[in-house]
C-alpha cells in the first residue's frame, strides 16, 4: 500500500502558496498549509509531514527559529528553506539551523520537485538504515517453501488463505519446521504491502520493548535524545512478524491487544494516536495454551493473534520430504551434479531432526564442504553422537530410580558440552543444535550461562 507522503508549506505569501499546493497535489503529495510560524509549528507537530517547505521571513518569526522549533520536535525533519533573497549569508544561516536543501526565489517548479526528491531520498535512506537493523539473515532467507508432502501442500493452501485475508496470523511449530519461511510466503503474495519488517520478541531486554514497538517522544526516559519511531510505524502499510510471541512481556500485551484491535499506536510519552495498517504474523515454539494456563500469556492476545492459525509439523512427521528438500540444498551448497546415496536419504528419514529443516539445511551445508567427487554423505553428519552420547547411553539400558537426570539438567549439560565443543562460539553452537541463535540465547539466560 503506497502511502501519502504529508507536506507542509509554511509561507505567508497566499499566492505562492496555493499555486506550491496546486502543483504539489498534482504530483500526488498530501499538503498542508500555514501562512505565519506559530501555526506552521502546530501544524507540523500534529501532522508529522515528512517534509516542510519554509519560508524565510515570516509574520510573526524568522525562517531560522522555526526551522530549530521544528528540528526541537523531530531532529530528522527534512526542512526546505524558501527565500526571496538569494545571498550567500541565508543560505549559510539556514543550513546552520538543520534545513536540508535552500531554493531561492523565484525557482523554476521543475527544481523544487527535483529538491523534493531529493529530500525525500534522504528520509527514505535514512528509514531503510533503522529497518535494516530488524533484517537478520537477509540473505538466507528461503523465499520458498519445499516439499510436496501432503503436510507441506496443506500448509501451501493455508498460506494462500491467509494471504487472501487481512487477518493476524499466528505461525506455530518447532524450531527450525518454516514459520519464518512461511511469513515471508504469506507477505509475498500481498503484492500491495510492501515493507517486511521482523521483531524477535526475545532478544529485546524487556525495559527497551515498549519503545521499539511503540517509539516514543523526546525526552521520555535517559538515553531517549530523539523521538524515535517504533516498529509499527515503520511496517505502516507492509507486514510485521513478531517472532518468539510468547516472550513478550505480560505488562505489554495488553498494549499490544489495544493496538492490533484499534490499528492504532501511541508513543511513549504522547498523547496522539497514530492510525496503523500493519499485517502482524506472530511465530512461536512455545505451546502458549500452556502458558495462559500459567498466566504468563494473556487469553484475549492468543486469540486476537490466531484469527488464523498455521501449525506446522515437525520434518519427522513427513519425512517424505526429506529427499526433495536436500536436493534443494545440495543444488545451493554444492557446485556441478552431486548426488546423495539413496542409503543417505534413509538413514536421514529415520533420523528424529531436533532441529527440522534448519538443521537438515545445516547438514547439508557441512557435508558440501567435506564433498569429495560427485557424492555428498551427509547421514555421516548427523547427530550421531546425540543417539549415542553418554546420556543416550544410560537410557539405553534400565535405570535406577537415583540415577534418572531431570530432563531440564540433560538439556542443560547438553549444551553445555555443545558449547564446549564449539569453543564458546554461540553462533555455531546454535547451528550445530539446529536452533535458531536467540533460542540458544534465551535457553542459556534462562540457565542463568551467559
Ligand atoms: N519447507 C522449507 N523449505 C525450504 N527451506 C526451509 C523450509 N523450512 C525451513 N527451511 C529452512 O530452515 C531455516 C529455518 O527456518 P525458519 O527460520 O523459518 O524456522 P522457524 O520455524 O522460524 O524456527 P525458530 O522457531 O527457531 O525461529 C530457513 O532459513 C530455511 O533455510
Ligand atoms: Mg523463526
Amino acid at each position: 500500500m503506497k502511502k501519502v507522503i504529508k507536506l507542509l508549506i509554511i509561507d505567508d505569501d497566499d499566492f505562492v502558496s496555493a499555486s506550491l499546493s496546486d502543483y504539489l497535489i498534482n504530483k500526488g503529495f498530501g499538503v498542508r498549509t500555514a501562512s505565519n510560524g506559530k501555526d506552521g509549528i502546530a501544524s507540523f507537530e500534529r501532522e508529522q509531514p515528512s517534509l516542510v517547505l519554509l519560508d524565510q521571513k515570516l509574520p510573526d518569526m524568522e525562517g531560522v527559529n522555526v526551522c530549530q522549533k521544528i528540528l526541537e520536535i523531530n531532529p530528522n525533519a527534512k526542512i526546505i528553506f524558501i527565500t526571496a533573497y538569494a545571498t550567500v549569508q541565508y543560505a549559510v544561516e539556514a543550513m546552520q539551523a538543520g534545513a536540508s536543501h535552500y531554493l531561492s526565489k523565484p525557482f523554476e517548479l521543475d527544481e523544487l520537485s527535483i529538491t523534493i526528491d531529493m529530500a525525500l531520498k534522504n528520509v527514505q535512506m535514512e528509514g531503510k538504515l533503522r529497518v535494516q537493523d530488524y533484517e537478520r539473515e537477509k540473505d538466507r532467507r528461503e523465499k520458498k517453501l519445499i516439499g510436496s508432502s501432503e503436510v507441506i501442500n496443506r500448509i501451501k493452501e493455508q498460506i494462500e488463505l491467509a494471504a487472501g485475508s487481512e487477518a493476524t496470523v499466528l505461525l506455530t511449530g518447532e524450531t527450525g519446521v518454516g514459520k519464518n519461511v512461511v511469513a515471508i510466503a504469506i507477505h509475498d503474495l500481498q503484492a500491495k504491502r510492501e515493507t517486511y519488517l521482523t521483531i524477535n520478541c526475545s532478544a529485546i531486554p524487556e525495559n527497551l520493548m515498549e519503545a521499539e514497538y511503540f517509539g516514543h517522544e523526546k525526552g521520555v526516559f535517559t538515553g531517549a535524545e530523539t523521538r524515535r519511531e517504533g516498529i509499527f510505524e515503520l511496517s505502516d502499510g507492509g507486514t510485521l512478524v513478531l517472532d518468539e510471541i510468547g516472550d513478550i512481556p505480560i505488562h505489554l500485551q495488553s498494549k499490544l491487544l489495544t493496538a492490533l484491535e484499534d490499528k492504532t499506536i501511541r508513543r511513549i510519552g504522547s498523547g496522539r494516536v497514530i492510525p496503523v495498517d500493519v499485517r502482524v504474523i506472530a511465530t512461536t515454539n512455545e505451546n502458549l495454551e500452556e502458558a495462559i494456563r500459567e498466566k504468563r500469556f494473556r487469553q484475549d492476545l492468543y486469540y486476537r493473534l490466531a484469527v488464523l492459525n498455521i501449525h506446522i509439523p515437525p520434518l519427522r512427521d513427513h519425512p517424505e520430504d526429506i529427499s526433495e528438500i536436500s536436493d534443494y540444498f545440495v543444488k545451493r551448497f554444492c557446485r556441478g551434479p552431486v548426488r546423495i546415496p539413496d542409503s543417505h536419504i534413509r538413514k536421514m528419514m529415520k533420523y528424529p531432526w531436533p532441529g527440522n529443516v534448519r538443521e537438515l539445511r545445516n547438514v547439508i551445508e557441512r557435508a558440501a564442504l567435506l564433498l569429495q567427487g560427485d557424492e555428498i554423505r551427509p547421514a555421516d553428519l548427523l547427530l550421531q553422537d546425540s543417539l549415542s552420547s553418554p546420556l543416550e547411553k544410560s537410557s539405553q539400558k534400565t535405570m535406577n530410580i537415583r540415577e534418572i537426570i531431570p530432563l531440564e539438567e540433560v538439556k542443560r549439560r547438553h549444551i553445555l558440552s555443545a558449547l564446549r565443543a564449539c569453543s564458546g562460539n554461540k553462533s555455531l553452537t546454535a547451528r550445530s543444535l539446529g536452533v535458531s541463535l536467540s533460542t540458544l540465547k534465551r535457553k542459556l539466560r534462562e540457565m542463568n550461562i551467559t
